[in-house]
């Protein structure tokens, strides 16, 4: 199987994609760092073992990170996960323990220790942890076997400043150093997760997978109200899942291998991902980002592979 890190700020959609890693055989979760994003990192780092405990997974590594971005002041997203990030269905306190240390010490130390090439980085949230790590440790850098990131926007820019997807504008420094890092990236932007959207009929499966299958649905259906009333969709898109799901099958993906720039300066367009999607520059390109998915393949495998928790 392959092996990862998941790097999260859970969030109901990155609690659906901690399910679908511990779930999918094709995939070793070496650990998960939290980070602060949607809630701060103390909350992340509570609510990732809560997921782990919903999937049976006690013994998965769990680490707090980084509490708050390399330069700015933390912004936070209570107003689409809910006050405690997973809000949608009650969940006990976990009793499985946070690992003593610091997140990004886990990453440095891990993919020291693996051998080169061989470990892949899933960024759900802010690059916060990652790009600390490169700065911490550059030898680590050439190591990476890849990075699959949410995060990101070309045609479907802005969900948190008109310019700006949520989690490169959090920390745009974080995000600049992951995209000029030269590691292979491939990127989930707005652009693919707006077509992942979480339809009544798509959660009609998870009605008969017990408990697992209820605290999805009440997370989906705390979650999806947002983008309802604000994009007026048939449910809500699915981000963080996507990363999952590439990993697992690329196949269901199409994108472009194309220069894309983080814009951290100006004040109006501050984390936007500057994407050349029709090849108008120059400039040498640095990341597969991704358009497109075929929605019922993507929606197959989660569910083929949450129901066996
Ligand atoms: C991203 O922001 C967060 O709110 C979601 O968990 C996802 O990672 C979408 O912009
Ligand atoms: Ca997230």
């Amino acid at each position: 199987p392959r092996k990862i890190i998941i790097d999260t700020d859970p969030g109901q959609d990155d609690a659906v994609a901690i399910l679908l890693a511990l779930a999918a055989p094709e995939i070793d979760v070496l650990g998960i760092t939290a980070v602060a994003g949607n809630v701060p990192v103390a909350l992340t780092a509570k609510n990732v073992r809560k997921v782990c405990e919903v999937a049976g997974c006690p013994d998965v590594l769990v680490f707090a990170g980084c509490d708050g971005p390399m330069v700015q002041p933390l912004v936070t997203a209570e107003h689409v996960h809910g006050a405690t990030g997973l809000d949608g269905i009650e969940l006990p306190d976990p009793t499985m323990p946070l690992q003593d240390g610091h997140g990004v010490d886990f990453i440095i130390e891990t993919i020291r220790n693996e051998p080169s090439g061989t470990v892949t980085l899933c960024p759900l949230g802010p690059l916060t942890n990652i790009a600390t790590a490169f700065e911490k440790a550059p030898d680590i850098v050439e190591r990476v076997q890849e990075i699959v990131l949410m995060g990101g926007a070309y045609f479907e820019v802005g969900n948190i400043t008109p310019a700006a997807e949520f989690n490169i504008y959090v920390d745009p420094e974080a995000a600049d150093i992951v995209f000029k890092s030269s590691v292979k990236i491939t990127v989930m932007p707005l652009d693919v997760t707006h077509k992942a959207l979480v339809t009544q009929a798509r959660l009609e499966p998870f009605k008969s997978m017990g408990h697992v299958g209820d605290v999805v649905i009440g997370w989906m259906d705390f979650f999806e109200r947002f983008d309802i009333e604000k994009y007026g969709s048939a449910g809500g898109p699915l981000h963080d899942p996507t990363v999952i799901a590439y990993v697992i099958d690329p196949d269901m993906f199409k994108g472009r291998f194309i220069n894309v720039e983080i814009e951290t300066k100006s004040e109006l367009t501050r984390g936007m991902t500057v994407a050349d999607w029709w090849g108008v520059t120059d400039r040498a390109p640095n990341a597969m980002f991704i358009g497109d998915v075929d929605a019922d393949a993507f929606f197959a495998l989660l569910t083929k592979n949450i129901g066996t928790l």
